[in-house]
């Protein structure tokens, strides 16, 4: 099998190349990504090497060059990762997240079918999704496969229309298609703009904590590896023209976690109990702030058997561990043009 993996260099993207790359020595893993500032292939490393692997720099939105893909390697299937991906900067600059989220989508679309023509044996075009898509929950119920779309952030509508997309090409066209909604991932390599790296960063480096508004939202928080798995599962086993709603059974208000990362935090890094506490620091809130997410994954683990492998306890510590060992890939991370973005966002 021939695999396209789009924005394989990013955070979950690099996870799910490792996964293929080690699991599948048989196949041949494309990888595709633009390495815009969130792309990194520090995070890769250890596959970069294997005879099963290629990497291709490239922008899903050059409609021309993604055509010739196509045309020059013969993908059997395609697992679209390649995104825009954080909610602050879609607020500050929704044009990209068009860009790349529903123009770059439709090209890979355009180009699978053309490249498919009409047979459509044994391929798959597999989009990764998130739960975003289904708004804010209140304090009750979870998102299912049925919850209505209803996006509320630039991010979340480019992501609820190339949803859109995907389905309309199953529809129209035939393409064989499958979607998976995923809630808020964590783990190794995550950039440090999100919520989890973010603070570990600042508490190693003693910096202000931003936690926006009175810090009671809700995110439902999965082991990055485990998402993996779940892609892993969905591409090989998951049922034509369906969506999976993927998550970690895992709710935690921002707060609260925000306390429980000090705390390992301090242990870890020999400091008194309490002293990064003193690092919370609440600022002005994020507009449109969804206040809750949380997913039902029923149906993913009764059709195809998954659920999370990794405790949220275990998980956290992994990403400590990870982050005190590799402060050379922080330090690469987090120099140059992090730095502007940082000013901008929380001076
Ligand atoms: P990320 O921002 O860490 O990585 C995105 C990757 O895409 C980067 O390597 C980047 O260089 C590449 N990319 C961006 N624009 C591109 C373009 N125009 N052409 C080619 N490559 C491009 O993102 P992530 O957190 O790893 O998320 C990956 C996917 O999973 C996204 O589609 C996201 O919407 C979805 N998702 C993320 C989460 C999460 O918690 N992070 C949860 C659910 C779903
Ligand atoms: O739910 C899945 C989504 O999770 C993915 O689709 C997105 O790609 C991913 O970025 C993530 O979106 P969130 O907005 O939930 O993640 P983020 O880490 O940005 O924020 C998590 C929560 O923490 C949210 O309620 C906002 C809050 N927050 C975030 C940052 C960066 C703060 O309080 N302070 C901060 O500095």
């Amino acid at each position: 099998m021939k695999i396209l993996i789009t924005g394989g260099a990013g955070f979950i993207g690099s996870h799910v190349v490792r996964r293929f790359v080690n699991s599948y020595a048989n196949y041949a893993i494309y990888n595709l990504d633009a390495l815009t500032y969130a792309g990194n292939l520090e995070n890769l490393r250890d596959v970069e090497n294997r005879p099963n692997y290629t990497f291709i720099k490239g922008d899903i939105v050059d409609e021309a060059f993604i055509n010739k893909l196509f045309k020059t390697y013969h993908f059997d299937g395609v697992i679209h990762l390649a995104a825009e991906s954080h909610v602050d900067r879609s607020i500050a600059d929704p044009l990209a997240f068009v860009r790349t989220n529903v123009i770059g989508t439709v090209n890979l679309l355009n180009a699978a079918r053309n490249a498919w023509g009409a047979d459509f044996l044994g391929k798959r075009f597999y989009h990764i999704s998130t739960d975003e898509v289904y708004g804010s929950l209140g304090s009750e119920g979870l998102f299912t496969e049925e919850t209505p779309y209803d996006p509320n952030s630039p991010y979340s509508a480019s992501k609820a229309s190339s949803d859109h997309f995907v389905r309309a090409y199953g529809e129209t066209y035939g393409l064989p298609y499958v979607i998976t909604n995923c809630s808020n991932n964590y783990g190794p390599n995550h950039f440090p703009e999100k919520l989890i790296p973010l603070f570990i960063n600042n508490i190693i480096e003693k910096k202000p904590l931003p936690v926006y508004g009175d810090g009671k939202y809700t995110r439902d928080w999965l082991f990055v590896e485990d998402h993996a798995m779940a892609i892993d599962l969905v591409f090989h086993k998951g049922k034509n023209h369906q969506t999976y709603n993927i998550g970690g059974f895992n709710e935690w208000q921002n707060i609260e976690l925000v306390k429980l990362l000090c705390n390992l935090m301090d242990k870890k890094l020999g400091r008194l109990k309490g002293k990064s506490e003193e690092l919370i620091t609440y600022v002005k809130d994020r507009p449109g702030h969804d206040l809750r997410y949380a997913i039902d994954a029923t149906k993913i683990n009764k059709e195809l058997g998954w659920k999370p492998s990794v405790t949220f306890e275990e998980g956290l510590e992994r990403t400590i561990d990870w982050f005190l060992n590799n402060k050379e890939w922080l330090n690469h991370v987090t120099s140059g043009e992090y730095q502007k973005y940082y000013k901008k966002m929380y001076n």
